[in-house]
This record gives C-alpha cells, structure tokens and sequence, in this order.
C-alpha cells in the first residue's frame, strides 16, 4: 500500500491510508505500507505504525496555502505520518498487488500508474491515461462533452495565457457571468480553490490557483445540489457497477461559500453528507448511468466516485471525476457502498480482487 505522496493531500492520502490498514482482512492479506514523504522519498513504514488496527487517523498536518494547519484536535487515535528519515526498502520482496492510496498529482495522476507498470506489477484503479485525464479538470470536460454528458460552462487558462495577456483571459472569464470557481487543472481536495464573485476578486484567486498548478479551469458556478456517485469496474467483462446516489449539502451556520478543504476535513459538522440523496427513481436511474458513463469514457478501472450538481429543472451537470477518492471509512465513497449494500472492507477486498484478477 503506498500511501502520502508529493501532493498537497499527502495528509489526506495518509487518513484513506489508516482506514484501509484498520480494515483490511489480514486472514487474507500480508499488507506493507509504504509511505511517500513529501520529498518523494519513500519510506517502509511497518514500524512507525506499529499500532495500525486504527480505524481512522487523524490528518497530521495539512499545508492549505502557505498556511499549515494541526488539524490534531480532528479524531483522538493514532497519527500515520510518513517521516522522512525512514529507511527507503532496498528489498521489499515480491508483491502480488499495490494499492495506490495516493490523491492528487504524482499518484492519482497516471505517474505512478506508469512507474507500475513499467515493472510489470499489478495495482489498484485506474491505469495511466485514466489517471491522467481524471486529474486534469480540462481535460476531463473535454472528454465528458465527448461522450455527451452536460459539463458546465468553463475556460482553461494556460500558464502562457495568463502570463501574456491576462485582460484577455479577465474578458474570457467576465463573458462566465458570476460567481465563478477558480481551480488548479490538477490538485484536489479543493486545495487552491476560490469563489469569486466579481472582477476584482480574480486576480487574488488565480494567484492562489496558480500556486498549485499553473494551469487553471475557471467554472461559472452552478445552483444546484451536489450529488455524487461511487463506481466499482465490473467483474470479467461485466458493466460497471454504481451506488446509490449521495448529496452532500452544506449546513446552515457553517461559513463555508462551498464545500471546501475546511468543510470537507477540519471544521466537522460543517456538512450533512447522506445517502441515498432524496431524488424521483427516475433520476437516480439517470445519474447512476451518466456515472457510469463518464467512469467508462475516462477509461477507468477499478473505482471512481463521480460528482454532479443536479439542478432545480433536473438537469444534471458533470463537475468531475475522481479515480482515487477519499477512502477512508466515513469518505462519501465506502460510505455510499455502505448504503448500497457493499461494506467498507468487503470493497477493499473487490477492488484488490479486481486488480488481480
Ligand atoms: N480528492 C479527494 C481525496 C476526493 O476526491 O475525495
Ligand atoms: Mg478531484
């Protein structure tokens, strides 16, 4: 199991981590994780985590910005941190499968896919363009118009675009109308991004995109729920199964402007995450086969959990794809298998099935 990683959800990484260790049937498996420092090291983490029965950790510190926030007061229990003095394994052995536990670029990206896969080793997810494409919130629209899903309207800003003619980009952004969301191409967890409600606003929120990635995509937003469902690679040559759809909804009093890095991790009870959403049959059978869609017009494998915004007048609207979600026992993904019959360490053992297989 790698877990951690160079991104900015190295903590979130290292919280799915915990999880799936504090789950996975070891009757079965003989589990190794290995953590990635923050520096690319990585580190055989066996004893540091001597103590891994845990069934959820705390994030041991998340660098949000430029700030670094303790987020320690999180959950009592144990911390999976990845120190980077540790021993790198000269010799780990033979492995029959690796689990990339790993969120955001350089793991859920395709570059560790493709480290893999030069190796000949089986792994977990998606494989390399699908990682790639499923990190890339460009790139992903582009694929979802494709395969004729609803995207909402967008610009993608290069690094040259911004850097060369900025008014242009400010006009292309204007004609979005507003609030937009700005985002970094590639990162996650909502880490780098802002909602914007005017002109004036926009410089302060690319500068801030721009330090996680120097492409960005700036959305117009959207009024509508937030609905999510979660997508396991069917069996053999079997069509992909999908959960029951989730809603995640802001609560009132929160403080939030959207569901961001503080709502999702730090500030708890800040959102009502349920499942199944209330919605007519009908639209649970439409957003359950537009996840599918996407799942399979990314090329993905193993799991996904796919994000939509689910309009007043019923429209459903792609926001995104993600080819390694948050895992961790209570992350809308198990939480959604949970609800639809699936539990959190039945789906461990599918997806590890399913990988090699
Ligand atoms: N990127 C975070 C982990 C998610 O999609 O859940
Ligand atoms: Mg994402």
């Amino acid at each position: 199991m790698l877990f951690g990683g160079r991104s900015s959800e190295h903590a979130v990484s290292c919280v799915t981590a915990a999880g799936v260790l504090g789950a996975i049937d070891r009757t079965k498996y003989d589990a190794v994780p290995i953590g990635i420092a923050k520096n690319g090291q990585w580190v055989l983490a066996g004893e540091e985590i001597a103590g891994w029965s845990l069934a959820l950790a705390v994030l041991p510190e998340v660098v949000a910005g430029k700030q670094s926030v303790s987020l320690a007061h999180l959950d009592g229990g144990h911390q999976l941190v990845v120190s980077e003095a540790g021993t790198v394994p000269q010799e780990l052995g033979a492995v029959d499968v690796v689990f990339p536990l790993l969120h955001g670029p350089w793991g859920e990206d395709g570059t560790i896919q493709g480290l893999l896969e030069l190796s000949d080793t089986r792994y977990v997810g998606a494989g390399v363009l699908a990682s790639a494409i499923g990190m890339d919130k460009h790139f992903m629209k582009v694929v979802f118009e494709a395969a004729g899903l609803a995207v909402g309207p967008y610009v993608a800003v290069s690094d040259r675009e911004w850097t060369v003619d900025p008014a242009a980009v400010k006009d292309r952004v204007a004609a979005l109308g507003f609030p937009v969301f700005v985002k970094p191409a590639r990162a996650g967890s909502s880490m780098g991004i802002s909602k914007v409600d005017s002109l004036e606003g926009l410089d302060a929120a690319i500068a801030e995109a721009r330090e996680h990635d120097l492409k960005l995509v700036i959305e117009a937003g959207i009024v509508g729920r937030e609905i999510e469902i979660a997508v396991l690679e069917g069996r053999g040559s079997d069509a992909p199964r999908v959960s029951l759809p989730g809603e995640i909804a802001m609560l009132d009093g929160a403080h939030h402007a959207f569901y961001d890095f503080e709502a999702k991790y730090v500030q708890g009870g800040a959102v009502n995450l349920s499942c199944p959403a209330k919605m007519p049959e009908a639209d649970i059978a439409r957003v359950q086969e537009q996840a599918a869609l996407a799942f399979d017009a990314v090329g993905a494998e193993g799991l996904s959990r796919v994000d939509f915004f689910y309009t007043e007048a019923g429209e459903l609207i792609i926001n995104e794809i993600n080819t390694m979600p948050g895992f961790t026992p209570s992350s809308m993904y198990p939480q959604m298998w949970a609800a639809s019959g699936l539990s959190y360490p039945d789906l461990i053992d599918e997806l590890i099935q399913l990988a090699l297989n």
